[in-house]
C-alpha cells in the first residue's frame, strides 16, 4: 500500500467501456485518431471510488439519536429502547419497494456526486422474508438501473427483531428462518453476491454467525462480517478462518484479529465515520493493520443511524488524521482495496489496461488535495465502464482552491 502510482501529464484512451492505453496525450491521440476527447484541465484523475460498505436503502433518517448520544446515551442502549436499527426496520417495513427505490435514488445520486463509481448496498432493516426479500428487489432496481456499479449484500442478520427477543428458544428460531428459509429465497432470486451479519455481543454471537456464515458460503455467496465493532468477540479470527471477502469495522479487534487478517487474503474494512459520527474516540488500529501485513480498505458505511454521510472523501481525510495512513494508503484503501473487498479486484479500482474505464475527476491540481480540503465536493466528473456516472461539470473552475499548483501544460 505504500506505492499508489500517481503519473503526471498523463492521458487514458477507453474504448468498449475498458481502459485500452495510459501515456502522453500525443501518444494517445495517434494511437487513437478518432476518439472523442475529454479535456481533464489539469484535474486528477482517480479510479472510480470503491465504497465497499453501505446500507443505502432505507426510510427515514434517524436525526433524533444523534442528539441522545450527546445526552450520554449510548448507540447499543439507544438499541436495547426500541431505537437503533429496530427503528429503521419498523419504519422499513411500512413502506413500499417503489418508495423505497424513490428515496434511495437522490442519495445515490449525490453518493456519485463524491466519485464514487461502485457501491456496496447491505439490506438489513426489514428482517422478516417479505421485507428483506423488498430491500433485495429494491437493490436489484437500483443496480439495473442507476449509473453507478452497485454491488448487493443480504444483511437478514443485522439484529434480531423484537419479536425474537422473548426468550432464547425464540431466537433460535430466528437464527433457523435466516438459514433455512430466508436464505434460500435471497439465493434463488440470484440478486445478492455476498451474504454479512453483525457479529457483536448483543446481537449475533460468534456461533451464530459461524452457522449462518457457513449455510450462505454452501449457498454459493461470498461472505462478509461486521465484526469486532465496539467490543472485541473474535469476529476478525473467524472471519479469517471462513475466508470471508472482508471483515468490517474493526475498532475494538484484538491483537490475534490483527494477526489472523494479517496472514489471510480477508481485507479489512475500517469505517471511521462510523466511529466519529457515534463520538467514540477509538479508532481502528489501520496502521497496526497495514504494519502487520493486511489489506486495509475504507468505506463509508452510509446509514440513517451511525454514519449518515454520503461524502466517501471525508473517510479520506479521516484516514490520514485519525487512523495515521498515509497519501497511498488512503488512496489505495478507497479504490484497490474497496474492490477486493467485493470480489471485484481484477474489474474495478485501477488505471491500468484491461479495466473497466470506472474513473473519477477531482477538480484540484495535486492528488494530497483530496484528504486536504475536507468536507468538500471536489468531484467534478465520473464515469462507470466508459459512461457518464457523475456528470462532467465543465463550466466548473477546477483549480480556484490552490491556484499554485495550476498546472502549466
Ligand atoms: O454498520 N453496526 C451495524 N450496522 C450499521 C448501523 C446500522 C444502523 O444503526 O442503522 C453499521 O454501523
Ligand atoms: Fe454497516
Amino acid at each position: 500500500m505504500r506505492d499508489a502510482g500517481i503519473l503526471r501529464n498523463t492521458a487514458v484512451a477507453v474504448s468498449k467501456g475498458r481502459i485500452a492505453m495510459i501515456g502522453a496525450a500525443n501518444d494517445l491521440k495517434n494511437a487513437y485518431s478518432n476518439a472523442e476527447v475529454i479535456d481533464c484541465r489539469g484535474g486528477v484523475l482517480t479510479p472510480g471510488l470503491v465504497d465497499s460498505h453501505t446500507h443505502a436503502v432505507f426510510g427515514k433518517p434517524r436525526f433524533e439519536e444523534h442528539e441522545q448520544r450527546a445526552d450520554g446515551l449510548d448507540y447499543m442502549e439507544i438499541a436495547k429502547r426500541g431505537g437503533g436499527i429496530h427503528a429503521s426496520v419498523r419504519d422499513f417495513r411500512q413502506r413500499t419497494e417503489d418508495e423505497l427505490y424513490t428515496l434511495a435514488i437522490p442519495r445515490i445520486t449525490e453518493l456519485a456526486s463524491y466519485g464514487t463509481t461502485t457501491l456496496e448496498v447491505k439490506s438489513g432493516y426489514g428482517l422478516s422474508i417479505e421485507d428483506e426479500l423488498k430491500a433485495m428487489r429494491v437493490i436489484g432496481r437500483l443496480a439495473e438501473r442507476q449509473p453507478v456499479r452497485i454491488v448487493a449484500t443480504w444483511l437478514g442478520a443485522h439484529e434480531i427483531p423484537h419479536e425474537y427477543r422473548t426468550s432464547e428458544a425464540r431466537r433460535a428460531e430466528f437464527i433457523d428462518l435466516l438459514i433455512d428459509a430466508m436464505l434460500p429465497r435471497v439465493v434463488e432470486q440470484d440478486i445478492a453476491r455476498f451474504a454479512d451479519v453483525f457479529c457483536e455481543p448483543g446481537v449475533f454471537t460468534i456461533d451464530e454467525t459461524q452457522r449462518i456464515l457457513e449455510a450462505s458460503r454452501d449457498a454459493g455467496l461470498g461472505i462478509k462480517l461486521h465484526a469486532d465493532e465496539l467490543k472485541p468477540c473474535g469476529g476478525a479470527e473467524l472471519a479469517a478462518s471462513l475466508g470471508a471477502v472482508s471483515a468490517d469495522h474493526l475498532a475494538a479487534i484484538s491483537q490475534s484479529g490483527i494477526e489472523a487478517l494479517a496472514k489471510s487474503d480477508t481485507v479489512a474494512t475500517l469505517l471511521p465515520g462510523t466511529m466519529l459520527f457515534l463520538g467514540k474516540t477509538r479508532q481502528a488500529p489501520a496502521r497496526a493493520l497495514i504494519d502487520a501485513g493486511a489489506a486495509v480498505a475504507l468505506a463509508s458505511d452510509f446509514n440513517p443511524g451511525t454514519s449518515p454521510t454520503v461524502n466517501f472523501p471525508l473517510m479520506l481525510t479521516l484516514g490520514v488524521s485519525q487512523l495515521h495512513m498515509s497519501l497511498a494508503e488512503v488512496l489505495i484503501a478507497a479504490t484497490v482495496n474497496g474492490a477486493a473487498a467485493l470480489g471485484l479486484a481484477g474489474e474495478t479500482g485501477q488505471i491500468a489496461p484491461g479495466f473497466a474505464a470506472d474513473l473519477a475527476l477531482f477538480g484540484i491540481g495535486d492528488v494530497r488535495e483530496l484528504p486536504y480540503w475536507y468536507g468538500a465536493r471536489l468531484c467534478v466528473g465520473s464515469w462507470k465502464a466508459g459512461a457518464p456516472c457523475h456528470p462532467y461539470e465543465t463550466g466548473s473552475n477546477l483549480h480556484h482552491r490552490s491556484p499554485e499548483v495550476v498546472p502549466t501544460g
